[in-house]
């Protein structure tokens, strides 16, 4: 599968987040948008208005990050909303099967999160139930913390159970994500990078976005 690159919103300029979308537009694949209830994560950004509007404003389709408690009464509504990627954290799900077929049923692609310390084999089984499935790369709640190179042989291990399955899965790692570092989770299987920091505090955005892409896919033809 093709890199894609997936601009984190986080680390924009909240009070002009039509113009921060417009910054890495047509660059960008995705636009992820970072949703935390300062339960789930120690941090508060954003829900459901900000996301509805936001899908107004911007052709780029929006991929949710979803870190929430109960994301089983939550996620379907963005979804609902028109999203086109909407991930759960595994953690906090309670019905991670019912809520990633809810998420499908509406219309977006289905997306499951785990953390640095959670391992991916208990969920190898439920492979089939998701799009895409996110490792992160930082302990979740903040932009601009330090990649951790301590993923990376989950990463390599996500890589080889969805490789053994039939369905598509897309590899997404989100966290520290910058020219320094892309590569080694490119080699290691990632194929979708989310990147804050690295894009919103660039000069130019959108040529950050190109040479992230541009870094990884290189990386992944060589592994
Ligand atoms: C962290 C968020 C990330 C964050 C990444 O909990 O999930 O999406 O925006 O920011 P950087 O790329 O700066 O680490
Ligand atoms: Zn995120």
């Amino acid at each position: 599968m093709a890199i894609q690159i997936s601009p984190s919103i986080l680390s924009a300029d909240f009070a002009h987040l039509a113009d921060e979308a417009a910054a890495v537009s047509p660059s960008a694949d995705w636009l992820h948008v970072d949703v935390m209830d300062n339960h789930f994560v120690p941090n508060l950004t954003l829900g459901l208005p900000i996301v509805e509007s936001l899908l107004k404003a911007t052709d780029t389709p929006l991929d949710c990050h979803l870190m929430i408690e109960e994301p089983d009464r939550w996620a379907p509504a963005y979804a609902e909303a028109g999203a086109g990627s909407v991930t759960i954290h595994a953690k906090a799900a309670g019905a991670p099967v019912r809520t990633l077929r809810e998420i499908r049923r509406l219309g977006a692609r289905a997306g499951l999160a785990l953390n640095p310390a959670e391992p991916v084999e208990p969920y190898a089984d439920l492979v089939g139930e998701m799009d895409m499935l996110l490792l992160m790369t930082v302990e979740p709640g903040f932009g601009g913390q330090k990649f951790l190179d301590v993923v990376l042989p989950k990463i390599r291990r996500a890589r080889e159970i969805l490789d053994s399955r039939e369905a598509s899965v897309w590899l997404q790692v989100d966290g520290g994500v910058s020219d320094e570092t892309i590569e080694r989770a490119a080699e290691a299987g990632a194929d979708v990078f989310v990147a804050g920091s690295a894009v919103y505090g660039a000069q130019d955005p959108a040529k950050a976005v190109e040479s992230l892409r541009a870094l990884a896919t290189g990386a992944a033809a060589r592994s």
